[in-house]
């Protein structure tokens, strides 16, 4: 199989992007696939949403400014399938040296492009806005999942992010919009159902059937630093939707005929 580059963004801030990232590159790793979460976020939201020592690893920012080697900046989880790239340190001086850096010297192509071989997967998460970073993860993907908060702010913020997705592919960008991914949502909040109703109706043909609810266990998970897979023994209910978001992904990351073809059943038993 080769590698499928998925890039998550959105115009507006704290619509659910990384966590998003997070727990989908879980969901895929847990179902097989080798996948690369890589931040590309300056102020380090994989390694904020994650306890550990993420944040004190070089990554993406020493690749960037030293042309340290993409794989050695690799980290492995405890999840054999599941590694991940940080951003590593940008001080808060650096961000639009490193922004610019990013898109002028496509390092996030040289990421894919090193670590192809060895990933199915490469899940690239974005800052907010379309600003250089976000367009050269668009730039890098095959393909674009947006997550939009179903609030009115954040659906009037849609067009502008589809208005750039046009204008990349016309001007050679290989990336299709794979899906628009409603966020935070609830069906008991009148306000919340009413975009939830809006995002169903402007954007029939590309909103996914998966929307990731509103629930408290998100916190209880980024307080841990942990997928919310893994917050305890028994995994949270909300979990689950990951997995079905990964079926809907499936299904339209492989339109690739030859692949259909050799699609089969997977023997429980041999
Ligand atoms: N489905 C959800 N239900 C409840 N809380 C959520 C949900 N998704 C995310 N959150 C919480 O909302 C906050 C923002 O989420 P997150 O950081 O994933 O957004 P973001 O789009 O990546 O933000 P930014 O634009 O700053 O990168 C976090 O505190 C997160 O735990
Ligand atoms: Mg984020």
């Amino acid at each position: 199989m080769s590698c499928y580059t998925l890039t998550i963004a959105s115009l507006k801030g704290g619509v659910g992007k990384t966590t998003i990232a997070l727990n989908t590159a879980f969901a895929f790793a847990r179902r097989g696939y080798r996948t690369l979460l890589v931040d590309t976020d300056p102020q380090g939201a994989i390694g904020l949403s994650l306890a550990g020592s993420l944040r004190d690893r070089s990554g993406l920012a020493a690749i960037v400014r030293a042309g340290q080697s993409p794989l050695e900046s690799c980290v492995q989880t405890k999840v054999s399938t599941l590694s991940i790239l940080p951003v590593g340190a940008v001080h808060a001086l650096d961000i639009d040296d490193f922004c610019e850096r990013v898109q002028r010297t496509r390092s996030l192509e040289t990421v894919r492009d090193a670590l192809a071989a060895t990933h199915d997967l490469i899940i690239f998460d974005t800052p907010a806005g379309l600003g250089g970073v976000t367009r050269a993860a668009i730039e890098a993907a095959n393909g674009l999942l947006v997550p939009v908060q179903c609030e009115p702010l954040s659906l009037r913020a849609m067009p502008h992010m589809l208005e750039l997705v046009s204008a990349l592919q016309q001007r050679g960008s290989r990336c299709e919009l794979l899906g628009v991914l409603a966020s935070m949502s609830s069906f008991r909040d009148p306000v919340v159902l009413a975009s939830l109703e809006e995002v169903w109706s402007l954007y029939d043909r590309v909103i996914l059937e998966t929307s990731i609810p509103r629930d408290p266990v998100f916190l209880k998970a980024s307080q841990a630093g942990v997928p919310v897979g893994l917050l305890s023994k028994r995994m949270p209910p909300v979990a689950a939707v990951f997995d079905r978001l990964v079926g809907e992904l499936e299904a339209r990351m492989s339109t690739n005929e030859s692949e259909q073809g050799d699609d089969e059943p997977i023997r429980l038993v041999d």
